[in-house]
């Protein structure tokens, strides 16, 4: 799958990514925004509505209309590329499938989820997570802010220069 480069011009930290009509329900695309290398998903309607708004750490923002998902490309276990991610329902919960050794990643919090032999899906810890940034659909485009809180996230590994994710 192409990467995307984002340059365009961004509002405050907010940046157009682009029209909504770009992005397939449930399927992960790659951008690099800014200096961020993250993948984009478009929920699916069949989600259920209460799984379709996101929030990000503590903010209460929600997300409005068809919300899309922004989240670290590379996975935290062992840089798994998640756009050749699938999306999938855990026991009710929307999650995105590593591809390299599947890891299922809520697509609230970018939490790793784990199904215990009851079937009941309990979360693996704030130390096996995926940074997820803010979204915003208006007019028919899709924004991104990116997530630059001081919180440490097991993703962000895979964000410095050593790792070659440069801007
Ligand atoms: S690289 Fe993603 S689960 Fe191992």
């Amino acid at each position: 799958m192409s990467l995307v480069i984002v340059s365009m011009a961004a509002l405050d930290s907010w940046v157009r990514i682009g029209p909504l009509d770009l992005f397939s329900p449930g399927k992960a695309m790659p951008f690099q925004i800014q200096e961020r290398q993250v993948i984009l998903i478009r929920l699916p309607e069949s989600l259920p509505k209460s799984r379709r708004g996101i929030k990000v750490d503590s903010s209460p923002w929600v997300a409005s209309g068809p919300e899309v998902i922004a989240m670290d490309r590379l996975c935290y276990h062992a840089g798994g590329d998640l756009a050749e991610g699938d999306i999938e329902d855990l026991a009710s919960r929307a999650v995105l499938r590593c591809p390299v050794h599947g890891f299922a990643f809520d697509l609230e919090s970018g939490e790793q989820l784990l199904q215990e032999r009851s079937g009941r899906v309990v979360g693996a810890g704030v130390e096996c997570r995926q940074r997820i940034h803010q979204t915003r659909v208006q007019e028919e485009h899709v924004w991104v802010c990116l997530n630059k809180s001081s919180e440490e996230y097991a993703s962000d590994q895979w964000q410095t220069s050593k790792r070659g994710w440069t801007a």
